[in-house]
């Protein structure tokens, strides 16, 4: 047996974010059954499954847009489960949700700057802004540019620097490749790597299992509400379910 204080093997502290037997419903609809999961500070963690399976409804569990029917969510140590969502994105929370949602009539400097709101984030919203121009160098040519005009690539630089403008702890990304060319598809990946080296928590839902599961530590694979599978990233990329059911292999 080992020493109780061992120090080869630190006691653990808790997980960034730790979901336990989380249920939701949208009316009579159940979307979750008992979903739990767990994201560690410095971690890429990747959510796929099948359309439908809740991965949506998980996320915005997670950054309070929908409370669970039951169930938790820690974020930090600390329950958050009936945390509001403008409450989540000041305690370390963004949410760059699916299908990007930029505001089209506002310029990109405008959909940044909202990105800053929270309290913590408000009091150096040009340093925050000088950080994503650097990040995303061609949103700094078209600052003045109305979201709703630039590519589908590009709003989701936008959507991506908006969330990091609330200078998140755990930044949560909901199909960020959706609807993109493989090259910028590609150019979306490198600049999630460029994200969790300035320390940056992530966990992203995504269909470009391979792209996806190719950047992350770990992954989960969710149907039917619940999580059917969870392994590290290396092993669900050789994994014959997965790949017979997402890599069509
Ligand atoms: N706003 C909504 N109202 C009613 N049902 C919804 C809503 N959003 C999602 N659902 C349903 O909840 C389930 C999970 O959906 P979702 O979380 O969007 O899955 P995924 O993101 O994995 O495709 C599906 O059955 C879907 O039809
Ligand atoms: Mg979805």
């Amino acid at each position: 047996m080992s020493a109780p204080n061992s120090s080869s093997n630190p006691p653990a502290g808790p997980p960034l974010l730790d979901v336990s037997n989380v249920t939701a419903y949208y009316g009579d609809l159940q979307a979750l059954f008992g979903i739990s999961l767990q994201v560690d500070a410095g971690e890429i963690v990747t959510l796929i499954g099948a359309n439908g399976a809740g991965k949506t409804t998980l996320l915005r569990v997670i950054s309070g847009m929908r409370p669970p029917t039951s169930g938790s969510v820690q974020f930090g140590g600390q329950n958050v489960s009936r945390v509001p969502a403008h409450e989540m994105v000041a305690r370390g929370v963004s949410h760059v949700p699916e299908g990007r949602q930029v505001f089209p009539f506002m310029t990109v400097k405008e959909n940044l700057s909202l990105g800053a709101f929270n309290p913590r984030a408000r009091s150096h919203v040009k340093r925050l802004m000088e950080e994503q121009l650097a990040l995303f160098p061609r949103l700094a040519e078209r600052l003045e540019q109305l979201a709703g005009t630039l590519s589908g690539g590009e709003q989701q630089m936008v959507a991506i620097a908006r969330g990091l403008m609330a200078q998140p702890k755990l930044l949560l990304l909901d199909e960020p490749s959706l609807g993109l060319a493989p090259k910028i598809v590609e150019e979306v990946f490198e600049k999630i790597q460029e994200v969790r080296r300035s320390g940056i928590t992530m966990l992203i839902v995504e269909q470009n299992v391979v792209s996806g599961l190719s950047i992350s530590d770990r992954g989960y694979v969710v149907q039917n509400g619940a999580v059917l599978l969870a392994d590290t990233a290396k092993n669900l990329l050789t994994n014959e379910m997965v790949r017979a059911a997402y890599l069509g292999l």
